[in-house]
């Protein structure tokens, strides 16, 4: 492969089961890109020990999002897919990085700012060079394009700044990538605050749809969706964000336009819109559930592990 070769690269954290936010920000993507591009996909649990992890359950975590991967329709057999901690070469050159970025880059992360609240004193210094790793994670493969939802936008943005920097310095190094967001799906808001983004740390179950939920629990979720009183049907994220939220869903797992799915709704009463989506979302879980169900008890999955790190290490080192 040579070094301009366009190449994919994404990573997901293995903190629990993933939502349909991870799904329409990013893994459906992941399977668009990858009849187009060489693509390498990883589970980054070095990212994820930035809080404290339980090791069992971190464990099958990795394992579920890599059967995650799969059942979305990513080909192992065509595509890398491995483990961060798995290739040393992440951390070699997030080292670098944390020598390169500053300490004025990291503060203005808004995600840092979300996480570390108050608490800035006492969250691990990982959580702050987070960044910094994620850099690493595409600069070590020479990435052109990064899917990723919306929230990866400012980390994106920081790689690429670390990116010209090291290259204004030291030579031509790096290629600086560009994010590959979707037209819609890119922000999924939360279902029962649609202010917020989808996300499953949330206390409340029924603000997030998890893509191994019990599909009845699914309808019952969308009919529970907060929207409002006005009880018409079109796309106004600031005036309804909880009908634009639906709309949005509707629209990226149907791949058409949201303007098309006003078009087709415009008529209907809320409960039956309601219905539809919901509708949508289960056809589009089940075949993933099924698949994702065999997955997870085949103790090959291992092997699909050990084959993309060798693949991986090849790349980064
Ligand atoms: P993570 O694990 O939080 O999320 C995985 C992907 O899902 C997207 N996402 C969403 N998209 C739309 N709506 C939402 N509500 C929503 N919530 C999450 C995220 O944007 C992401 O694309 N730092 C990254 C992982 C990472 C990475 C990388 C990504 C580490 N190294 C290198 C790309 C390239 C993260 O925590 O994503």
């Amino acid at each position: 492969m040579t070094k301009f070769q366009e190449r994919v690269f994404s990573g997901v954290q293995p903190t629990g089961t993933l939502h349909l936010g991870n799904y329409l920000g990013a893994i459906k993507n992941f399977v668009e890109l990858q009849n187009k591009y060489n693509c390498v996909y990883c589970v980054v649990d070095q990212h994820a020990i930035t809080v404290d992890q339980d090791p069992k359950e971190l464990r099958s975590n990795i394992l579920e999002v890599l059967a995650s991967f799969i059942a979305a329709g990513v080909d192992y057999k065509k595509q890398i897919i491995f483990q961060q901690s798995s290739v040393p070469a992440h951390s070699q050159l997030a080292w670098v990085f944390n020598c390169v970025s500053r300490i004025g880059w990291l503060n203005r992360m808004t995600q840092f700012k979300d996480k570390a609240g108050k608490n800035k004193e006492n969250v691990s210094v990982g959580l702050m060079v987070y960044p910094n790793l994620m850099a690493a994670d595409i600069l070590a493969y020479l990435a052109t394009h990064v899917p990723v939802g919306d929230d990866q936008k400012q980390h994106l943005e920081l790689t690429r700044d670390l990116a010209i920097r090291f290259n204004n310095t030291y030579g031509d190094t790096f290629i600086v990538p560009k994010a590959y967001q979707p037209k819609t799906g890119a922000k999924i808001k939360s279902l029962s605050d649609p202010t917020k983004k989808m996300d499953k740390s949330s206390e409340n179950q029924k603000s997030y749809i998890l893509l191994l939920d019990d599909l009845n629990q699914v309808k019952n979720k969308i009919k529970s969706a907060v929207t409002d009183s006005e009880a018409k049907i079109y796309y106004d994220v600031e005036n309804k964000p909880g009908i634009s939220n639906l709309l949005t869903i509707d629209a990226a797992l149907l791949k058409t336009t949201i303007e098309e799915r006003v078009s087709h709704y415009k008529d209907m009463s809320y409960q039956d819109f309601k219905l539809c989506v919901a509708d949508h979302i289960v056809a589009a879980l089940k075949p993933i559930q099924e698949k994702y169900h065999a997955l997870i008890k085949d103790p090959s999955l291992d092997a699909i592990l050990d084959t993309g790190r060798d693949q991986a290490k090849m790349i980064a080192h």
